[in-house]
């Protein structure tokens, strides 16, 4: 007879207590030991382990029991023997001495070690990513991002919000990055495209009257991917009619309040605000990670008639900025040069630098401004003996991007980041519109519906880059977990923004169209915000790739190791698509 499964207790729940009750087991062998006729074995599920005991005839005849071979027990929980106790097991008191075995299913030699420490390439586990997901640690992140999404809808439904699913085979939507398409069959030579968000579904239920949206939903953008990025993930996505700013801040620190101490976080009752401007200036990034020091200090007005041409015609053409690192003049000459690797692919030419030791100064630029500039430029950064001072020169942007990743650098490689500590912080005061040097055009810095501030839109046509935007992130640790705005909902500042991003009446309609229609009929005033789950669960589970909290990703080449996809698919399939392929790419 066979206990139902769901009356079944799992592997890891035994305790002392259990002690004299007959219970079922079902789960995979993690290790075996064979002691005179005697199998001591441990079983291992989602929950845990625990040990069995058993007499060697009880498996049929010839068997032998492998890792990972799939097992059902029936046995007596018992105290283990005096002295056998293990204190770093939650099982580790009791034992199973099993009554009846059976062999549900038998394992092959599995391709790496099936266990937190494996010894496997993130290629081999991608490929084999089932057995991957079995180590426990991959099971842990699953059922914590499980628990994290199911405290997420409870919060929202306790909000009085309403999940309401968007359409996944869709139109363009206003994001920024590529769109995956997918071929009409009935509409021979149209494409749907795959949600870059679900923004323009989001509005358009605030005209529905919904009031307050909620969605845990799919995104697909074709992009450059990193540790932080894949090409489909999952967002927490909001909007809500007749909110401000400070609803949409006061909803998502609830919301973190109580997600976070799931895993021992606690977040601020407020989060700090930081405005863009002053983030850039400080930190270099517009998504500070504010839990070490080493701010960016101002050194224009110094370089101007400082006597060394280079840090003259940076200030004069751009900025010239620095960083202080704390006892950093120890540092060698080979690591001093391996900094402007880290530079460089900012576009800066290098970092100059100049270390405060003992009663002297040594840098490359101690011939062109002497002992006693360099030491100004020290002062002024605020670097003691012992101290390094790091600058760059150049364009604005070159000299933010480039300090704020040296910053980085330095911090990540001395261990400057307080072990558990967290950050939490909005970042406000967005401009509305980047300027592209490459396209010579605006861009919306967060979508085109993003509403500028009041005070601002008389500037949308005479100084378009000085505009700020009714725009906010939320910034945890340096990663931006999310973005919203508050929207335009008035037609004629619609119009504006589109003619800023150089968007004809004509192609608004082609492409938002039927927004523009909807918001003809009574549009409430709308905002939200996105938060990229697979980030949350990321950082909340101390780990530095969102690829160990999906589990099916994509490697950073976009491909799934595990189907093969995206894979050829047959002629026939894609002539009843009307499609001819005309190039393939290598591998
Ligand atoms: P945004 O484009 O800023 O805003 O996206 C919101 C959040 O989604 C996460 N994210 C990603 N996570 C993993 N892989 C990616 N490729 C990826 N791209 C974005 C980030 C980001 O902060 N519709 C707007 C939101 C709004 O205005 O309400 C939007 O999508 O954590």
């Amino acid at each position: 007879m066979t206990m139902s499964a769901w009356e079944r207790p799992w592997c890891g729940s035994l305790r002392i207590e259990d002690v004299g009750r007959e219970v079922e087991l079902v789960g995979w062998v993690r290790r075996r030991r064979d002691l005179g006729g005697l199998v001591f074995a441990d079983l291992r599920d989602r929950s845990g382990i625990v040990q069995l005991v058993f007499e060697s005839e009880m498996l049929g005849e010839g068997e032998q029991l492998s890792q990972q071979d799939v097992l059902r027990v029936r046995g007596i929980v018992r105290p283990r023997a005096e002295g056998q106790a293990n204190a770093e097991l939650p099982t580790g008191e009791i034992e199973l001495s099993v009554t009846a075995v059976e062999l549900l299913s038998k394992a092959e030699t599995p391709p790496f070690v099936i266990e937190d420490d494996t010894n496997a390439s993130e290629e081999l586990r991608l490929t084999h990513r089932p057995l991957d997901l079995r180590r426990p640690v991959m099971l842990h992140n699953l059922m914590l991002r499980h628990r994290v999404v199911a405290a997420i809808r409870r919060y929202f439904d306790e909000m009085e919000f309403v999940e309401v699913e968007t359409p996944i085979l869709t139109r363009s939507t206003p994001e920024g990055a590529r769109d995956f398409l997918v071929p009409s069959r009935i509409h021979r030579g149209a494409f749907y495209a795959l949600p870059q968000s679900p923004q323009l579904f989001k509005q358009l239920l605030q005209v529905a009257g919904i009031g307050r949206y909620v969605q845990i939903a799919r995104c697909f953008r074709d992009e450059d991917l990193r540790a932080d990025r894949q090409p489909e993930f999952t967002q927490i996505d909001v909007e809500a009619s007749f909110v401000a700013e400070e609803d949409i801040y006061t909803l998502i620190e609830g919301l973190f309040r109580r997600v976070f101490p799931l895993v021992g976080i606690e977040p601020p009752e407020r989060f700090p605000r930081l405005a863009y401007d002053e983030a850039m200036e400080r930190f270099g990034s517009d998504r500070p990670d504010t839990r070490f020091g080493l701010e960016l200090v101002e050194l224009g007005p110094l370089c101007k008639g400082c006597g060394f041409g280079v840090l003259e015609s940076a200030a004069a053409g751009g900025r010239v900025k620095g960083i202080v690192l704390p006892g950093g003049a120890s540092l060698s000459r080979k690591q001093l040069d391996g900094l402007n690797e880290i530079v460089r692919p900012h576009g800066a030419a290098g970092a100059l630098w100049v270390k405060r030791t003992a009663g002297d100064i040594v840098s490359p630029a101690k011939k062109a401004l002497g002992e006693d500039g360099c030491l100004r430029f020290a002062e002024a950064a605020g670097a003691s003996e012992g101290d390094l001072l790091l600058m760059v020169g150049g364009p604005e942007k070159v000299v933010l991007a480039a300090l704020g990743a040296l910053r980085l650098h330095l911090a990540r490689v001395h261990d400057l980041i307080p072990e558990g500590r967290h950050d939490f912080l909005w970042v406000t005061d967005f401009p509305l519109l980047e300027w592209s040097e490459e396209d010579g055009r605006f861009y919306a810095m967060h979508h085109p519906f993003t509403s500028p501030r009041p005070e601002d839109v008389d500037r949308l046509e005479s100084e378009p880059g000085a505009v700020r935007a009714r725009a906010y992130d939320v910034v945890m640790d340096g990663v931006e977990l999310g973005g919203g705005s508050i929207r335009i909902h008035d037609p004629a500042v619609q119009r504006r923004m589109f003619a800023a991003l150089g968007i004809g009446g004509e192609e608004a309609r082609a492409r938002f169209g039927f927004l523009l229609e909807a918001f003809r009929f009574g549009v409430p005033p709308h905002g939200g915000i996105a938060l990229g789950l697979d980030r949350m669960i990321m950082l909340m589970a101390g780990l530095d790739s969102i690829r160990d909290v999906i589990a099916f990703p994509k490697t950073t080449s976009a491909s799934c190791l595990l189907t093969e996809a995206p894979s050829a698919v047959d002629p026939a399939q894609l002539a009843e698509l009307g499609i001819g392929v005309i190039g393939k790419s290598e591998g």
